[in-house]
């Protein structure tokens, strides 16, 4: 054990205490205002993230796994999905994206991830495509943004629909297609994206929130009805709804926290890069290229593959030694968690759902892969202590 003091996985407090006095005076108004579902603080928010985003719509909703679920529901009234139509989605996400297909009445088939970024392996995606295939969902999972290029390339060729996992990736960016041009972010990169605000998220809530943005009108108000009890006007339902709308605390309290999300995620940005220069990989059993991660051109913003804004959600460790490295870490203070341990297809709630499924690369990332401290907050000496405390094993 050190005398340094212990760094926790995540220190939401403290992440939160830089908002003080705002989220309080945010929080305050909502409780005196009277009004607390569907109203003021809630448009406004719609209209800042729609912005941020780049797109025209945004429909906050009640949390991510609806939002990703109303997406898919208001595209099977609308007349575009029917039941049992097949949505590619990678198998090494949250399960939450496959509880979102099924919920829909949808087949979820899945794809095996890229080592290089642990996103949906393309080219697989492609050869999984068949006359049944409607969706493409990509997940930008840590932060990292999918292939979204090649991904709409391919939903070209075959008439297929992009629907946008971006649970973990608010902010992330490709570079404009022409110069002058704003960035394209995640969230209006598809036809439709889904987010969450689960208060952990680069962008959190103080409780449980989502939203939907798209540049779809017809989607973006099939989805507002279907989240508000499926109708679209007071007195009438027309299609069967849920019950899944943010509320005007927590719309108040994003309004916060939107303004400073690039200058957070730069600085989460800035943390990888130490990480990734500071820490003795190859001693570590990960793989690497010239003392880098291989995956190290995601955190020098001058390669090619740093120009896509990663906005490093989580910072993934990949090493056959994930266990004694947790083990050891912990006895020095430093408290790391696993993104995600027993992959969906092992969990015993989908057996039966996802038919047989040999899933090598999957597999070996559930084994092996241990995510880092990192938020906005930390200081310099706490990223420091990471590494020294790594770098000691
Ligand atoms: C990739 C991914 N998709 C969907 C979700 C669901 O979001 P929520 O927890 O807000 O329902 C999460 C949340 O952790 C996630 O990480």
């Amino acid at each position: 054990m050190t005398d340094r003091s212990p760094i926790p996985y995540l220190d939401l407090k403290r992440v939160n205490d830089t908002f003080q006095p705002r989220l309080s005076e945010a929080v305050d108004r909502v409780v005196r205002s009277g009004w607390y579902l569907r109203g003021e603080e809630t448009r406004r928010f719609e209209e800042e993230f729609a912005a941020y985003c780049g797109v025209k719509y945004c429909v906050g909703t009640g949390n991510g796994l609806d939002a990703l679920t109303l997406i898919l529901l208001a595209y099977r009234e609308l007349g575009l999905l029917v039941p049992g139509d097949e949505v590619i989605v990678p198998a090494n996400t949250y399960i939450a994206t496959i509880f979102a297909v099924l919920r829909a009445g949808l087949r979820p088939v899945l794809c095996e991830p890229s080592p290089l970024d642990h996103n949906m392996d393309v080219e697989m995606m492609e050869r999984l495509v068949t006359p049944c295939t409607r969706v493409l969902l990509p997940v930008h999972l840590y932060g990292c943004l999918a292939r979204m290029d090649d991904i709409c390339r391919v939903a070209r060729e075959h008439n297929l629909l992009v629907v946008e996992d971006a649970a973990q990736a608010h902010g992330a960016a490709l570079p404009p297609l022409e110069e002058g041009q704003p960035l394209r972010r995640a969230g209006s990169l598809g036809h439709a994206a889904a987010f969450s605000f689960y208060p952990a998220k680069n962008l959190g809530a103080l409780g449980d929130g989502g939203a939907v943005t798209t540049n779809d009108e017809f989607l973006a108000r099939m989805v507002r009805s279907i989240a508000n009890y499926g109708s679209p006007v007071k007195h009438i339902h027309d299609f069967p709804g849920l019950n899944s709308r943010l509320d005007e605390v927590q719309a108040a309290v994003l309004s916060v926290k939107l303004p400073r999300l690039d200058e957070d995620n730069a600085r989460r940005r800035d943390i990888a890069r130490r990480y990734a220069l500071g820490i003795c990989w190859e001693r570590l059993g990960c793989p690497c290229r010239d003392g880098l991660p291989y995956n190290a051109a995601y955190y020098l913003d001058d390669s090619p593959a740093g120009r896509m804004r990663h906005v490093w959600h989580v910072f993934p460790v990949i090493t056959p030694r994930r266990d004694e490295l947790m083990r050891h870490l912990e006895s020095q203070g430093v408290y790391t968690q696993m993104h995600y341990p027993v992959p969906p297809h092992r969990q015993k709630v989908l057996q039966g759902e996802l038919g047989t499924c040999s899933l090598p690369v999957t597999e070996r990332l559930a084994s092996q892969e241990l995510s880092l401290p990192l938020w906005p907050t930390m200081t310099d000496d706490e990223v420091q202590h990471v590494i020294d405390a790594l770098n000691i094993l």
